[in-house]
């Protein structure tokens, strides 16, 4: 699993996202921190300078009678430059217009500058950080400092100086430059380095476990469907393994229940097959006698053909039934229909059905029903069915002159059906097994052979019901089974 990690495509592609976002990043960093550090400049600037014009305003008296005195000015704005060759200084009159200036190297590309942040300058006396226009580059806008110029005692213009000049900038952009490629970079790398590992790493985390779900998919859609999600899959992906590992539940059993229902098509072809083979081929074989001697047979010998002939095809047809009705059970395809209902009822119509049956083989039949018995809560069909099958045994087992008791009656775990004869019992160590399809005690008596598979019925109908089945019995004796079913509460 784990050199399918690195083959996963998913963690490529989520590295990639994972650089391509950390070299955003670091775009973003590198703006941010440039423009940061250019404005602390100017702020640092603007604060240090911040009085420069009110000096050069007291020093020189820059407007005489309405006129700019050149020559006086030009003289403190050259001494000024001498020493700090960052400023530039211009004069405005009132309306911002710039009536005179001393810069080098390049000209002047203004004629005019806007005055709200001069005048605001001049207001908070430089206490705040605010920047003007620079006359040189139009659009652009830089750290200064003013100082309103008095020509008696009425506003003549104003002095503004432009702290960081064309020269200066370039300076600093490139002393800024190397100083970032210095050590911003460096750091800023390092820690590119570091976040990337980091990254990585966790990416790995989440991925192995994420391929652990993705190998388990993979293996399960190739067939391997007992494979689950393992426990310690982590990363936030237990929800992913729950709904996974339920849904291969559920499309296992599916597929489980599939498979037994498969299977029990086949069986029941070869059952069928087998079962039906014998009693079909004696009624053709005797009707095929009845056609070939046709008037060479005694009326008597007729009648027995026939009538084996009959037999056999009876004993067939009860053979499907019985096989189709345990198939469908055992397919879980029959849902029971639960009603309430007392179950003496059903007994006494039960048992009047196989009265006549009964006196036909001179067997004394019963029905012993306990007071106050409760409803029980089943499918009336199916427990009506499961009666019949213990019925047709106790009559086809007890012999002439024998006993059939059935009793009914309230025991703590239900309502409990008790059928009793006196035939010839089940063995003991056949008592266990009695119960599974095409078990029969002694299966070479033919008198009493069926199918074999009405106590198999019995017992689904009792699985689907939850109830309990019992057989008890003693050789030479007799034998009762017994079932239990649930009282009914609401
Ligand atoms: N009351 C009984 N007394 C003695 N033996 C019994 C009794 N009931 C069942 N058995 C034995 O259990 C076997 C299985 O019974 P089961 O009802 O399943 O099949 P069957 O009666 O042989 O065939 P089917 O009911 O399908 O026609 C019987 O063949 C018989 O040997
Ligand atoms: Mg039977």
């Amino acid at each position: 699993m784990n050199k399918y990690r690195f083959t996963s495509p998913l963690y490529w592609k989520i590295s990639a996202a994972l650089l391509f976002t950390l070299a955003l990043v670091g775009l973003g960093y590198l703006f941010i921190s440039s423009y940061t550090s250019q404005r602390y400049f100017q702020e640092v600037n603007q604060q240090l300078y911040k009085d420069v014009a009110k000096y050069m305003v007291e020093e020189a008296s820059p407007i005489v009678d309405g006129k700019v005195d050149t020559a006086a000015t030009h003289d403190i704005m050259h001494s000024m430059m001498v020493i700090n060759r960052s400023v530039e200084v211009y004069i405005l009159d009132t309306k911002g217009n710039i009536i005179d200036y001393v810069v080098p190297f390049t000209s002047v590309k203004r004629e005019a500058v806007a005055l709200a942040p001069v005048e605001d300058f001049i207001k908070n006396d430089g206490a705040q950080y605010i920047i003007g226009d620079d006359p040189k580059a139009p659009g652009t806008r830089k750290a200064f400092s003013a100082a309103p110029i008095y020509d008696k005692e009425t506003l003549a213009g104003y002095a503004y100086i432009i702290l960081a000049s064309e020269e200066q900038s370039a300076v600093l952009s490139n002393l800024f430059g190397s100083y970032m490629l210095k050590t911003g970079t460096f750091m800023f790398f390092i820690a590119m380095i570091v976040a990337l590992i980091i990254g990585l790493l966790a990416i790995g985390f989440i991925t192995r476990h994420l391929n652990k779900v993705i190998e388990t998919a993979r293996r399960f859609k190739e067939g391997d469907y007992a494979i689950r999600v393992p426990d310690d899959t982590q990363g936030g992906l237990d929800v992913l393994r729950d709904a996974f590992n339920e849904m291969a539940d559920t499309i296992e059993a599916n597929i489980e229940q599939l498979k037994s229902i498969d299977r029990l098509r086949q069986e029941l072809i070869a059952n069928v097959s087998h079962d039906l083979r014998t009693p079909l081929s004696l009624t053709q074989g005797y009707l095929e006698t009845l056609q070939m001697k046709e008037g060479q047979l005694q009326p008597e010998e007729r009648q027995k053909y026939l009538q084996i002939a009959y037999e056999s095809s009876e004993k067939l047809a009860h053979l499907i039934a019985q096989l189709f009705e345990y198939s469908k059970l055992e397919a879980k395809q029959v849902q029971p229909e639960k009603e309430p209902f007392l179950l003496a009822e059903l007994l006494q119509d039960v048992t009047t059905r196989y009265h006549i049956l009964a006196e036909e083989k001179d067997i004394q039949m019963q029905l012993h029903v306990q007071d106050e018995v409760p409803l029980v809560f089943a499918d009336l069909g199916l427990v009506e069915r499961a009666i019949q099958n213990l019925l047709d045994n106790a009559l086809k087992f007890t012999p002439s002159g024998g006993e059939i008791n059935i009793h009914l009656t309230n025991q703590a775990t239900g309502v409990e059906v008790r059928i009793a004869d006196t035939g010839p019992g089940i063995p003991v160590n056949e008592q266990s097994q009695i119960f599974e399809r095409y078990r029969q005690v002694a299966p070479g008596n033919s008198k009493a052979k069926g199918a074999g598979l009405g106590l198999a019925i019995v017992k689904k109908i009792m699985e689907i019901h939850n109830a309990t089945i019992g057989v008890q019995s003693r050789p030479e004796q007799g034998t009762a089974f017994w079932f239990c079913l649930p009282a009914y509460t609401g």
